[in-house]
């Protein structure tokens, strides 16, 4: 782990309440999911590069026609307002002043409107038992400037949070406002009629048949997540199912990652497997939690620069030099 997003991490321990603090910390079932998933990605072993030019090594790269400074991006979690008075104003902020893009989620403590992100931003949907509700949504996320909508598709229902980690700390009693569990493909077909066109990407991916099945149906690019852990309990580590979905998609979309990523050496190897970027949640929340958007800007840049660092040390100046032979399958 980054020693800075360690270092937040234990101060955010410290600051936040206990609920706050285990309802974003938790995960769902015995918790094997969570427990695995930073450890996943520090199993992986390299074979880097020598004598190659790495003078200067580039992060930035386009992302459905976005440039970014970055390849680390803020994924998208509910109600940061329990970790900071400024909520998603504040991590706004710090991720634009990273260069870098934000996932919006749909349970945000600040409405989709009055966030006014300086920089590019996604709107993370939930499909609610409310259609309507769902389709104003995406219409008022596109008008406020989403670039993409981002389908989270792991939640037909909440995960088993057992003790303090089921709290509803988001607070949305609203039985309409609960996500509904019937939708199907043509959920991606909802979202990029009702934003007038977004591209919609599908998140909660672990298999490549899926990831198949999301791009027939119209997705612009899938995120492979098992939710931080969250839903369904012994569901496999990111870093594990990757590449079954990377070889899948096979260059026709891109494929994000997210889970357990902590340092710029994880995201390196998540590149390396073929993911085109990747997001963090819970470093950001505890970032925000410590520093505001100080905090947050100082967290993906953090890890971007360890990035950097371990790409010369790769051999590799472009994120566009880095692939799977930088992979040391072991005997
Ligand atoms: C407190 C918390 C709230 C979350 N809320 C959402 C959400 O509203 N929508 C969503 O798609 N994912 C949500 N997630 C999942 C994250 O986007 C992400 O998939 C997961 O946390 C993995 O990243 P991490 O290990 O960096 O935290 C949430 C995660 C946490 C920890």
């Amino acid at each position: 782990m980054h020693p800075l997003l360690a270092t937040h991490a234990a101060e955010a321990a410290r600051r936040l309440t206990p609920d706050v603090h285990r309802y974003f910390a938790g995960g769902a079932g015995d918790q094997v999911s969570l427990d695995e998933a930073e450890r996943a990605w520090s199993q992986l072993r390299l074979r880097p590069r020598v004598l190659r030019d790495v003078a200067t090594v580039e992060t930035g790269l386009e992302l459905l026609g976005t440039a970014l400074a970055t390849p680390v991006l803020c994924g998208p979690a509910a109600a940061h307002g329990l970790a900071h008075p400024e909520g998603e104003v504040a991590t706004a902020r710090g991720v634009a002043e990273a260069g870098s893009l934000m996932v919006l989620s749909t349970r945000s403590s600040v409405a989709i409107d009055e966030v006014r992100a300086p920089g590019p931003w996604w709107w993370q949907a939930y499909v609610v038992l409310d259609h309507g509700l769902t389709r104003e949504r995406a219409a008022r996320a596109a008008d406020a400037g989403a670039r993409a909508v981002v389908l989270t598709g792991d939640v037909p229902y909440l995960g088993a949070r057992h003790g303090a980690t089921r709290l509803d700390l988001t607070g949305r009693p609203d039985p309409r406002d609960r996500q509904d569990p019937s939708i199907g493909l043509e959920a991606i077909d909802l979202l990029a009629r009702a934003s007038g066109g977004l591209p919609v990407l599908v998140k909660g991916v672990l298999r490549g048949d899926d990831a198949l099945a999301c791009l027939d149906a119209g997705a612009a690019g899938v995120v492979v997540s098992n939710h931080g852990g969250r839903q369904l309990d012994r569901a496999a580590a990111t870093a594990e199912v990757l590449a079954e979905v990377v070889d899948a998609v096979d260059g026709r979309a891109p494929v994000l990652v997210d889970g357990g990523l902590r340092s710029g050496l994880d995201v390196l190897c998540a590149l390396a497997l073929g993911a085109d970027a990747v997001l963090l949640a819970r470093p950001v929340l505890w970032a925000l939690a410590v520093g505001g958007a100080d905090g947050v800007r100082d967290c993906l840049g953090a890890v971007t620069e360890e990035l950097r660092h371990c790409m010369g040390l790769a051999g590799c100046s472009r994120l566009a030099d880095i692939g799977p032979d930088l992979l040391h399958r072991r005997p």
